[in-house]
């Protein structure tokens, strides 16, 4: 998985078209997503009491997409004392704002927001079977993407299965999320102080998916995850083990629920505005049908939202959101 997605020879994400060429996030999906990140980062920067210099940490930032959105949707006062990061393996696109810090890695001691949409799910992490004798083992992939069992899960790899994703029964499937959590845990290290978002399709230990949820995209369709370099190889993120290493205090939702809170409703515009204003109205019309995209339940809406404060207490528009679950580590 980590060849085939980050090699730099070949690796997916390396491609020049970028995440958009193969799927849909909901950074591409309206300006209103980035909107409405501006809006957390501003509850952020007055939580963290304007701080001279704010972080906003776009991990996994694909080709900028986000950044360029919150960067033109910012007052200028904000806009003045801002430092966006681009977190990203691939390479720096042409086009993309000077101020844009464009790095491969998490910066350290910085103040302010991280977020990560969609990347959790492709963090490289090994995947296992359950054998006719109940036996976990490794799940090995040839070339030509036909499976087969490997040796049995030890150390600890069968650690996190045992707390994290139970599994006894034969053909079920345990999607080995150790090495995700640590990649967590390290970027959220790098916060000084702010808030961690991470955004991503999720599940907890209660329902888990039972024969795992690893899948592939290419071009728009959904296809075998073969890591052969020409899909995305993506898995659905267990978000309590995420959240447990760092025991901070740890907030969980759908992103229908946070993004209501910050002002995204799918509301169709009055009739009435059509005869008095009809651009106003369809204008309208347009931005209703993309919030609606971004909050529709069995959809985008449908993702969590995990938000984890680094010495700060929780920004104003999250505060009391009845979606909320706390996570206990
Ligand atoms: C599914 S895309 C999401 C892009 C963007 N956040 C969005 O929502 O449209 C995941 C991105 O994470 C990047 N990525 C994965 N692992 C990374 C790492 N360790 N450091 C930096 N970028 C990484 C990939 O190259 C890819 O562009």
């Amino acid at each position: 998985m980590e060849q085939a997605l980050y090699a730099e020879d070949g690796g997916f994400y390396r491609r020049s078209e970028g995440p958009a060429g193969h799927f849909r996030t909901s950074v591409h999906a309206s300006p209103l997503y980035s909107g409405a990140v501006a809006r957390l980062l501003g509850d952020v920067d007055e939580a963290l009491g304007h701080p001279a210099e704010l972080a906003l940490v776009d991990l996994g930032a694909g080709r900028g997409e986000l950044l360029a959105g919150v960067l033109a949707a910012v007052g200028p006062e904000l806009a003045d004392r801002l430092r966006p990061y681009a977190v990203e393996l691939a390479d720096r696109p042409g086009g993309l704002s000077d101020r844009v810090v464009w790095t491969d890695r998490v910066p350290e001691g910085v103040a302010g927001l991280l977020f990560a949409n969609e990347w959790l799910d492709n963090v490289p992490l090994d995947v296992a079977e359950v054998d006719e004798d109940g036996v976990l083992r490794y799940l090995e992939v040839a070339e030509d993407g036909e499976e087969r069992p490997g040796g049995p899960v030890t150390g600890a790899d069968a650690q996190w299965a045992a707390r994290w994703w139970p599994a006894d029964e034969p053909g079920a499937r345990v999607e080995l999320g150790a090495p995700r959590d640590a990649a967590w845990a390290a970027a959220v290290g790098g916060l000084e102080r702010g808030l961690a978002v991470a955004v991503d399709y999720a599940h907890l230990r209660a329902d888990r998916p039972l024969f795992g949820s690893l899948t592939g995209f290419r071009a728009g369709r959904e296809v075998r995850p073969v890591p052969d370099g020409t899909c995305d190889v993506t898995a659905h993120v267990a978000f309590d083990s995420v959240a447990a290493p760092l025991a901070l205090h740890s907030l969980w939702t759908t992103q229908r629920e946070a993004l209501r809170a910050l002002g995204v409703r799918g509301a169709r515009p009055a009739l009435a505005l059509a005869s008095s204003d009809p651009v106003a109205y369809l204008r309208a019309l347009g931005a209703a049908g993309e919030a609606a995209e971004l909050t529709e339940p069995s959809g985008l809406g449908g993702f969590g939202w995990l938000a984890q404060t680094v010495r700060m207490p929780v920004p104003q528009a999250l505060r009391g959101l009845p979606g909320w679950q706390t996570l206990t580590p």
